[in-house]
């Protein structure tokens, strides 16, 4: 079947083509509804079936004669060690520790949360909640603190799993006392903290409720798998929105399973026992899916890296990787392929490996610019397939299928809707728009199997985020056109979520730290563009009558707020002190037109401003802080 006969039929017979990719996976319930509704007639899919995601990623594989095929490559050149497990080995370690959970009294419905860095045993924890229906929610080990203690007390874990330390570049940053000051900021107490010592020479603070990962693990009885329902929460992950609070989506497990299986063999065009590499990190929900779940179940090896695309050592550090492990399939942001074609304009490093067993290059997280799809394809010689998804959606919306048939890549689009999306364009009215218009990218519902299933505690923020804007419909936030072949070009968000380096953040969050600086009176901070990031937050804060603070002070002490608060993963470096903001009658303040000003773009004056002379007043302030230099 080509790609338009297999998309047509998911989208006119939905139940029948998920019913039939649902039996791709083993079920200790088989499904009888496999499309159902909730108490708030948001689509359910396999609703009465039971399932267990760790199984399906590891005991399955071994029950199939493939326990001694690697399951898990740690390759980390930040310590020098490169270690493979196999299936056996997996299993029996998360089974260890998924005992050893049991006998701290966590049970199925539970929750834990998962800080650590990118260490097979955050796999390991993972999948051990999984293996006895604990749900855990990962938090990115980049997160300051505060960051860390809101998520606890929104999802309110009975124990957290860390590691002693995690290592960025050649820094090393102790884990524990941050997972320490999280819970001392937070209301709510997990009972235990259970601590990896990874014996680098971090300080390890020892308090009343640490339990030593390994102790756990070599102490405690094999736990098996526990039969959950298909929409028990296999995970809550916290993703960006538009206020300062981060939204936990919840994702289910038999859907999510399902939808796994069939991205990583027609998405990705992955045959079992190859060996795939998504250099991303466990806290993000590529992580999820695409390092831990997806290629588990579908019986891949994975692979762990703990390093950057630079600088661990140098810009070669991904063709080694790929060439050591014989990597197939791999997947990176494109952030990752500019930072290394910074390094290395020419791809010198590129020649010195052999690259023979790479079939194709995954691209997802941003943007991705032409120019930098095109310095890989005149470099590497396999189709890079740039794709979009969500944290909300779990798995690629808009993609090529690379396992059904490989459609011209155009440059600049994602490629097209993937089976099982009914992608539309929308007016802000809700009208369908025709080719080349730009709107708001929407998806009809039901959305397919392993998406959303609500946001964690918050009912009405998940109607009021996605479902209300267009009845019927899914609003992604992003925004994006169709061409005359259904190619479609996501063009950027719509809402005040940003992307900086394939990291997604949201600028509310940061402009409720600023404001909390007791010399600013107001302030916008928007993303600009950035040739490396792709984008990058900027500050422009108005301060208070009568404060004299320097402008290099009050940047430092701004930026410092920021990296303390929400952690140096925001990437704030500029703040510039501005007059005036500008608004509209009504007081909002006009982040786009501010965008515009900053980038250099052309832009129109809106109707509603309420008073023009500011974009005079703003150009200036712009120029002296010289914003252009910044990029
Ligand atoms: N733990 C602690 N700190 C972290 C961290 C982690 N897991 N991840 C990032 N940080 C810190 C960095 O050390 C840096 O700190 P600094 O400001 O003190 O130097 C800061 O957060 C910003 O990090 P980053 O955005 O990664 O920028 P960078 O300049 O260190 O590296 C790149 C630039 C391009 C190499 C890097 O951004 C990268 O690898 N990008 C690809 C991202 C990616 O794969 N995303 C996948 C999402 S699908
Ligand atoms: P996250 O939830 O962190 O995965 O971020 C999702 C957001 O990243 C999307 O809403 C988009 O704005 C952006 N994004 C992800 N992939 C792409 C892509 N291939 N092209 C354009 N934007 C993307």
């Amino acid at each position: 079947m080509n790609y338009k006969e297999l998309y047509n039929e998911s989208i006119q017979s939905p139940e029948k083509f998920w019913a039939d990719q649902a039996n791709q996976i083993e079920w200790h319930k088989k499904p009888s509804k496999i499309l159902s509704t909730d108490e708030n007639n948001y689509p359910l899919w396999f609703a009465d079936g039971e399932l267990n995601a760790c199984y399906l990623a590891l005991d399955k594989h071994i029950q199939d004669g493939f326990g001694e095929n690697v399951a898990i490559i740690y390759d980390s050149p930040v310590t020098q060690t490169v270690k493979k497990y196999t299936y056996n080995e997996v299993k029996t370690e998360v089974a260890k520790l998924a005992g050893g959970m049991l006998s701290l009294g966590l049970k199925k419905g539970n929750m834990a949360v998962i800080y650590m860095p990118m260490i097979p045993q955050a796999a390991f924890a993972m999948l051990a909640c999984a293996r006895i229906g604990v749900t855990h929610s990962v938090v990115f080990g980049g997160f300051a603190p505060h960051e860390l203690a809101i998520r606890i007390d929104d999802c309110k874990p009975k124990v957290i799993l860390t590691a002693s330390s995690g290592i960025e570049i050649d820094r090393l940053i102790a884990y524990k006392p941050l997972v320490d000051e999280a819970i001392e900021l937070a209301i709510h107490k997990p009972k235990k903290v259970i601590v990896l010592n990874r014996k680098l020479g971090a300080r390890i603070p020892f308090k009343k409720y640490d339990v030593d990962y390994d102790a756990l693990v070599y102490g405690s009885e094999e736990a098996s798998c526990v039969s959950v329902n298909a929409t028990h929460p296999l995970y809550v992950l916290y993703t960006s929105g538009t206020t300062g609070k981060p939204k936990g989506i919840v994702r289910d497990t038999g859907g999510y399973a399902t939808a796994l299986k069939f991205s990583m063999q027609y998405i990705y065009g992955l045959k079992p026992d190859e060996v795939f590499w998504a250099a991303s990190d466990v806290g993000w929900v590529v992580g999820h899916s695409f390092i831990v779940y997806g290629p588990l179940i579908n019986r891949n090896t994975t692979l762990i890296f703990e390093g950057k695309p630079i600088r661990t050592p140098d810009a070669s550090t991904f063709w080694r990787v790929i060439a050591e492990h014989n990597v197939n399939v791999m997947f990176t942001a494109p952030t990752a392929i500019r930072a290394i074609k910074k390094e290395d304009p020419n791809g010198e490093f590129i020649k010195q490996y052999d690259l023979s067993s790479l079939r194709t290059q995954l691209l997802a997280g941003e943007r991705c610019d032409v120019a930098t799809l095109e310095w890989y394809q005149q470099h590497i010689p396999v189709p890079a397939i740039d794709h979009w998804w969500q944290t909300e959606s779990g798995w690629p919306m808009i993609a090529n299928m690379m396992g059904v048939e490989f459609l011209p890549i155009k440059p600049g689009s994602a490629g097209k809707a993937v089976t099982g999306y009914n992608i539309q364009i929308f007016n802000e009215n809700g009208e369908e728009l025709g080719p080349n218009d730009e709107g708001y990218v929407v998806i009809k519902l039901p959305l397919p199997p392993g998406t959303m299933l609500d946001l964690w505690k918050d009912n009405e923020r998940f109607k009021a985020g996605y479902l209300n804007k267009f009845p019927g419909y899914y609003f992604s936030g992003d925004g994006g056109f169709k061409d005359e072949e259904d190619y479609i070009f996501i063009t950027g968000r719509v809402d005040d979520v940003i992307n900086v380096a394939g990291h997604r953040l949201s600028t509310a969050e940061m402009e409720e730290i600023v404001s909390s600086h007791h010399s600013v009176a107001e302030c916008a901070v928007i993303g600009i563009n950035d040739e490396l990031k792709g984008q990058i937050p900027l500050a422009l804060v108005v301060t208070k009558s009568g404060e004299n603070l320097e402008h290099f002070q009050l940047q430092h002490e701004v930026v410092q707020l920021v990296r303390e608060q929400i952690g140096a993963v925001a990437s704030l470096r500029d703040v510039i002190i501005v007059q005036r903001l500008p608004k509209t009658r009504s007081g909002k303040i006009l982040r786009k037109l501010l965008r515009s000003i900053a980038d250099g773009e052309n832009y129109q004056i809106p109707s509603t401003i309420d008073d023009e002379a500011i974009i005079d007043e703003l150009n200036h302030d712009f120029t002296i802080a010289k914003i252009g230099s910044f990029k």
